[in-house]
């Protein structure tokens, strides 16, 4: 009863075995995948493999790093994808300082836009946060993002903003790198956050659990993921997949 809550199974790294990957997953014991379509290119294998398999939903948005080739008919392309059956949730979206890819002030706009769009059509929202932990906070804060709610993707940052992000209905999700060695900050932060609140997912191609590290990711290695969590709070794995499981469902409403 895994649900690997962001996976990027569209991506061109899959293209020689996608449907043996997904098959491998749910021989990992992986139930539910939501899959992100992140840009013009993304989008549509995302709802692509949406229709073709039941256990496979879709959320969709504009990452931070392609804010500057949003243009305005892709917000009203989002708005009508919101409306199809396995859309579940917009995004990813945010800041990204890391890569700089779009100049910040392109993706404050972009990302302001689609949390107008995500309360507009009511739906949770996906947040992509590198090191632009404050500004992420401000927006969220402004654009009232508590209204939706949605998950801190793969979260990197202190506890003190996971607080203000689970005070504003945001779950918090780990990937990868919770299973790392030196993963010291990511468990102790992990550790505190409220049972009913934790979520897992692989961000597959990228941040591949330990013991493949460097490898490419996959959705069935979430169960890395499930036992090192398991592991930080002192339940069986068995445990663990079914909150984490439970509670992907709710917010997404699946
Ligand atoms: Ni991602």
């Amino acid at each position: 009863m895994l649900f690997d809550t962001h996976a990027h199974l569209n991506a061109e790294q899959f293209d020689e075995d996608r449907d043996q990957v997904i098959m491998r997953a749910k021989e990992n014991g992986v139930s539910t995948i939501v899959n992100i379509g992140f840009n013009r290119e993304t989008i549509p294998t995302c709802i692509e493999l949406a229709e073709k398999y039941d256990f496979i939903y879709a959320v969709v948005g504009w990452h931070p790093q392609d804010a500057i080739s949003m243009k305005e008919e892709d917000l009203d392309w989002l708005e009508e994808l919101s409306k199809h059956p396995k859309v579940v949730g917009l995004g990813e979206m945010g800041l990204d300082y890391y890569w700089d890819t779009s100049p910040r002030d392109v993706q404050a706009e972009v990302f302001r836009k689609q949390i107008r769009l995500a309360r507009k059509v009511n739906m949770p929202i996906i947040i992509h946060d590198r090191d632009a932990h404050q500004d992420i906070i401000t927006i969220l804060k402004e654009e009232k993002a508590e209204e939706v709610g949605g998950i801190m993707h793969c979260y990197s940052g202190s506890y003190e903003m996971a607080e203000i992000a689970l005070g504003m209905n945001f779950y918090i999700s780990f990937g990868g790198p919770l299973t790392f060695k030196n993963a010291k900050r990511p468990k102790e932060v992990a550790a505190k956050i409220p049972l009913d609140r934790l979520l897992i997912e692989t961000d597959c191609p990228y941040l591949t659990p330990h013991p493949f590290r460097g490898k490419r990711n996959e959705s069935g290695y979430v169960k890395y993921v499930a036992e090192e969590m398991a592991n930080i709070h002192g339940l069986s794995f068995e445990e663990m997949s079914k909150i984490t499981n439970e509670n992907a469902r709710r917010l997404f409403n699946i």
